[in-house]
């Protein structure tokens, strides 16, 4: 692999402990305003300190992200579709060119494996690995599920697999029963998304499973930014990933911070 796309790799996952804490915020390219993204720059600004890397899309960099910020930014640059037709229905909305210009450290392409789209989406990963590659930007592979795919490591591990084999450099996917299988199918780091909101602590007892059975970390949106207190579940979601805190331990500091938080808003 070549030195500058190692760099940037080793920037959002973290040499320290060989994991990475990414915040997803790119969730209105196809769902419009997301409840807890209504205002991204709000919701982003105190979670930044706390993430390893974060996911968004152009227009949210562009107008809610502080452009002094060291943390390194993961673009999705794939698009074009919206809830409110055939999800797969995705190509390319941003030239490497440009994401070289915003100074993104990975870009992001999603794939829809048995979807009606599925060439087109694996063809766009394929076209920004190539252009990856010639720049030293590491890609990080989506695989997005459609309405009606199956998310168990018999379809997951396939699309990992197929988006490692085309050269994606990471690979983010959902926590299925027998996870082990998807993560020792695909030769290249796993990030697990976080998916639907769900209670603190069951979110913080799936990313302790996914670490365990191997995961390089999170790329993970609603359970953070849904959470009562995202400032603190961000926290607690470091420590189950970076200090392998149990999800006992990390809840109680979940609490513990969330009651800091507002006991300092009364004030
Ligand atoms: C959609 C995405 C989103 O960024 C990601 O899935 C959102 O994260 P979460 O599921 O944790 O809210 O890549 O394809």
């Amino acid at each position: 692999m070549d030195w500058g796309l190692k760099n940037r790799l080793s920037r959002i996952i973290k040499p320290e402990t060989g994991k990475t804490v990414m915040l997803a915020v790119d969730h209105g390219y196809f769902l419009g305003p997301t409840t807890g993204l209504e205002e991204p720059g709000k919701t982003i600004a105190p979670l930044l300190p706390y993430a390893d890397a974060l996911m968004p899309t152009r227009g949210v960099l562009r107008t809610s992200v502080d452009a002094s910020t060291s943390v390194p930014i993961v673009l999705r640059v794939s698009g074009g579709n919206s809830i409110l037709k055939e999800l797969s229905d995705e190509e390319i909305t941003v030239t490497m060119e440009d994401a070289i210009r915003l100074n993104v450290s990975a870009v992001a392409v999603s794939i829809y494996v048995g979807a009606e789209y599925q060439k087109q989406t694996i063809m766009n990963l394929a076209r920004m690995i190539n252009e990856g590659e010639r720049y030293g930007i590491p890609v990080l592979a989506v695989t997005a599920v459609g309405k009606d795919m199956a998310r168990d490591a018999r379809y997951l591990a396939l699309a990992c697999r197929i988006a490692a084999e085309l050269g994606a450099h990471f690979v983010k996917t959902y926590y299925c029963d027998d996870f082990e299988r998807v993560v020792r199918t695909c030769p290249v780091p796993i990030v697990m998304a976080g998916g639907k909101k769900i209670p603190e602590l069951d979110a913080l007892k799936l990313t302790y499973n996914a670490i365990k059975k191997g995961a390089s970390g999170v790329d993970m949106g609603r359970n953070i930014f849904q959470a009562e207190s995202p400032v603190a579940m961000i926290q607690a979601v470091r420590a189950v990933v970076h200090e392998k805190a149990t999800p006992k331990k990390a809840y109680a500091l979940y609490l513990s911070l969330k009651e800091a938080e507002a006991k300092r808003r009364k004030k």
